[in-house]
């Protein structure tokens, strides 16, 4: 056992589920009797949770580790662990390239992380241990939330998809779906704590049920949580497009509390393309996916992800996927350099698209979704949108007076208030949009049934500092 209080910092990389596979994390150390750091100063132990969908947080880990050899040896006790989908796909690269790493954990193995560092601290050695196959439904673990008003739900890890270019299947396993009574119980628990805003976390949403074999579970949950009493906000991500069904945009359109946005990763707008990538739908049927999402949710805004450069992309493919953009109408896109993962299929694939014609179509890719985003947010001038202030965005901009949030549709908006109002995090109100920019909405005007949020001023009160996340590669939606 301890016998001093020891520092934790948790460093993240990667997508949300491993943003909230992090604040399991701190809870965990919490819970072992570790504390977060004080900022700036250097942790007894710092976790990496690691992420290895694309090359660059590869090699932006091992240039953090080898940043932090220097810093160990003048801090002995200091331990170092490795977690996340790297160390679960490369588990001897890492203590092989970082000799002075402490611990490598996998995805599957959270739950004993604090054990683990005991284990190398008693016995001076690293400790590797991978599982392949999740054992505790990692949502059963303690947790330190990052925010006080919205929060994660995992409903299920893993993915049963065989896209080509993916290291997700064989870093996080086949597909493990949560029971629903669980999801739905840890909703009604973090609503009673005053979680405002709920996002539930899959790799694969849509094809939640598979493990009991019901083709609609999701539509039934998203109504089930959405019936929560006191929650205000409900999300999800990231569903896939072959498996949205109408049962799912019918409980999107029910039900109030789910938000009228979806990210929705279409990857290319070439069918070639996402034959080659395994992606069982085509463009068109992506379109039309749309138009009913539309037709019965009409101020729905969509977001998607898409890859440039998948190997064998011609330029006519690529024209396709502006076409998409155009026809898609995104709100917003997070863009993709095609990244060689190293055991994919697409990774052996023939026809790599050179790295100078990749970055080229990238640029001109995000000018075609800057443009439409643009016009979309343009086509918001004038009205009233409901706003939820956001921590961190929260804060007033001492220029400008502006308070930022969400809207419904998750855009992101900056809100002048009226004097001696301060909207805290979680707070609802409305405004009206006065002018557009591609990622951003300016409401200057008509601030108006300003909601407080249940025990706000609690949170407030808070002092614990949230877990550090630096490096986080989140993509922020606009
Ligand atoms: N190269 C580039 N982008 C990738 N993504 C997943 N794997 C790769 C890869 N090998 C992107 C996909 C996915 C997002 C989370 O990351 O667009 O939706
Ligand atoms: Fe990867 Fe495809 Fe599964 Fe998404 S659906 S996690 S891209 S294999």
């Amino acid at each position: 056992m301890m016998n001093e209080t020891k520092t934790y910092q948790v460093i993240t990389y990667g997508c949300q589920m491993n943003v909230h596979d992090s604040e399991r994390i701190s809870g965990l150390l919490d819970a072992a009797g570790y504390v977060p750091v004080a900022e700036g100063a250097t942790a007894d132990v710092v976790v990496f949770n690691t992420c290895a969908v694309r090359e660059n947080a590869d090699n932006r880990l091992y240039g953090n580790l080898g940043h932090l050899a220097p810093v160990k040896q003048l801090n002995p006790g200091m331990q170092i662990a490795v977690g996340g989908c790297m160390a679960q796909k490369d588990r001897d690269i890492v203590v092989a390239k970082a000799p002075w790493v402490d611990v490598v954990f996998g995805t599957h193995n959270i739950g004993h992380l604090p054990l683990l560092l005991e284990k190398a601290r008693v016995e001076h050695e690293a400790q590797v241990e991978i599982a392949d196959s999740l054992v505790t439904f990692p949502s059963t673990l303690p947790s330190r939330r990052e925010s006080a008003y919205a929060g994660w739900v995992t409903i299920s890890v893993g993915c049963n998809n065989t896209c080509t270019y993916c290291i997700v299947p064989s870093v996080r396993g086949k597909e493990t779906d949560r029971r629903p009574q669980d999801v739905v119980a840890e909703v009604r628990m973090l609503v009673d704590q005053g979680v405002q805003e709920i996002t539930l976390l899959g790799q694969n949403v849509n094809t939640y049920g598979v493990e009991f074999s019901d083709r609609d579970a999701f539509a039934t949950l998203l109504r089930e949580c959405g019936a929560v009493d006191g929650l205000r906000r409900l999300r999800f991500t990231s569903p896939h497009p072959a498996y949205f069904t109408d049962s799912v945009i019918a409980a999107m359109a029910e039900t109030e509390t789910v938000m009228p946005s979806l990210h929705m990763p279409v990857q290319s707008g070439a069918d070639a393309v996402l034959k080659r990538m395994r992606r069982a739908y085509r463009r068109d049927r992506f379109l039309s996916i749309l138009d009913s999402v539309r037709a019965q949710i009409p101020d729905a805004a969509v977001t998607t992800d898409i890859i440039v450069g998948f190997p064998g992309e011609t330029e006519k493919d690529f024209q396709d996927t502006l076409d998409l953009v155009r026809q898609a109408r995104f709100a917003a896109a997070f863009t993709f350099l095609y990244s060689v993962r190293p055991g994919t299929e697409a990774a052996s694939m023939p026809d790599q698209v050179p790295h100078t014609v990749v970055q080229e179509r990238y640029q001109r890719l995000i000018e075609v979704i800057d443009e439409i985003a643009w016009e979309e947010n343009k086509a918001l001038v004038g009205r009233e949108v409901e706003v939820m202030f956001a921590t961190g965005e929260g804060r007033k901009d001492d220029r400008t007076d502006r308070v930022s949030g969400r809207a419904r549709d998750n855009r992101l908006v900056h809100v002048t208030v009226p004097d001696g109002v301060h909207p805290r995090p979680g707070d609802i109100a409305r405004a009206t949009v006065t002018y557009a920019a591609p990622h951003h909405l300016i409401a200057d005007t008509g601030f108006t049934g300003l909601i407080r949020t249940p025990g706000g001023d609690a949170w407030q009160a808070q002092t614990r500092p949230a877990p550090v996340s630096l490096g986080t590669t989140i993509p922020r939606r606009a």
